[in-house]
């Protein structure tokens, strides 16, 4: 018999924006900002010398003031930390048990130890089973070890929960040249996102570095979003809307949505699993995307207004 993966999560995560964590100015700017969730990075966006100081940043940013910032508008706020091999990564752990995110992303995962050393620790301080791991996936043996990696996150206790895709250090390693098309990397992210498909959890597609060329992020966000990526992270506030414009439901796709969950609900329908949809065959799994894609959908319109950006900080 057939075993089906878990329910997929349906947070939104069509943008995941990356924050330097040294960098107040642009921490001060979040609160204005409409992506779904928010990488605090303390890995190789800050300089070794400059992680303490960027450490006590993420600490007064999460905790001064609470009230608003945690309401601030339900964004998911996850902290990259420093590979714990790195000698910075241990402080940077128990800053995160201290502040108690919605999520680690741990830095360059080859295998599943890399991540259950991680959840082990989280166990044995208690931490809330809100906190989870995310994982970038960025190095060849994480590539090639992406299921096993995504197999563990069905371990009790596991907490795994999402995959980010590196690819930035992945060409480093591989010598993939960055071209557009990534063609020949679309191997590696299916590689990633069928591992996430088998084991229910989301994969974000990577970064594109040329911050200001909007064609090129608009072709790259339809392809994520073709692949089967959940979101795409970003490195600037101007990748956001047309990420969240390409992983977001468009309007066509919500009307047609809404006619198939229409289609089912009509009693001519009870006891059918395959309707004739205006000539074209509808089956009761397409029922279950529908109804995810509404729902997230209601996600997206129930997000709060965001607030007018807060007065910058010193400099970063
Ligand atoms: N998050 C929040 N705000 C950001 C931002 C980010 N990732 N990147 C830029 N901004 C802000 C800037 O602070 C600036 O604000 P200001 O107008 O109040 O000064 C505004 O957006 C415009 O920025 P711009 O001048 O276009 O770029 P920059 O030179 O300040 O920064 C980068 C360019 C690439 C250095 C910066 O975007 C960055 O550090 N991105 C994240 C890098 C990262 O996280 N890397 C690790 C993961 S791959
Ligand atoms: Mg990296």
């Amino acid at each position: 018999m057939s075993r089906s993966a878990p329910p997929r999560s349906i947070r939104l995560r069509r943008s995941v924006l990356s924050v330097p964590a040294i960098n107040r100015r642009a921490l001060g700017k979040i609160a204005s900002l409409d992506c779904d969730a928010v990488i605090f990075d303390l890995e190789d966006s800050v300089a070794p010398e400059k992680k303490a100081e960027a450490r006590e940043n993420l600490r007064i940013f999460f905790t001064d003031p609470p009230p608003a910032d945690k309401e601030e508008a339900g964004k998911e706020r996850i902290i990259r930390i420093n590979s714990l091999s790195s000698g910075f990564g241990a402080d940077d752990l128990e800053l995160v048990l201290a502040l108690e995110p919605d999520a680690v992303l741990l830095p360059k995962i080859d295998e599943p130890q890399d991540v259950t050393v991680v959840s082990d620790r989280l166990a044995e301080a208690d931490a809330p089973e809100s906190l989870r791991i995310w994982a970038m996936i960025e190095t060849p043996r994480g590539i090639l070890n992406a299921a096993a990696i995504a197999e563990a996150g069905r371990t009790p206790g596991s907490r795994l929960d999402c995959f980010v895709v590196g690819l930035n250090d992945l060409r480093k390693e591989t010598g993939v040249l960055p071209q557009p098309g990534r063609a020949y990397l679309v191997p590696w992210l299916m590689q990633v996102v069928l591992a996430v498909s088998a084991y229910g959890l989301d994969a974000i597609d990577s970064v594109l570095n040329d911050f200001k060329d909007m064609q090129a992020l608009d072709a790259e966000c339809a392809e994520g979003r073709a692949m089967g990526f959940a979101g795409k992270m970003l490195i600037h506030p101007n990748q956001i809307d047309t990420a969240n414009r390409h992983f977001g439901p468009d309007e066509a796709a919500l009307a047609e949505a809404q006619a198939i969950i229409a289609a089912f609900a009509d009693p001519a329908a009870a006891g059918l699993n395959v309707v004739n949809f205006g000539g074209r065959m509808v089956e009761r799994l397409h029922l279950v995307q529908a109804e995810r894609l509404v729902h997230k959908a209601r996600l997206i319109s129930e997000r709060p207004l965001r607030l007018p950006a807060a007065a910058p900080q010193d400099e970063g």
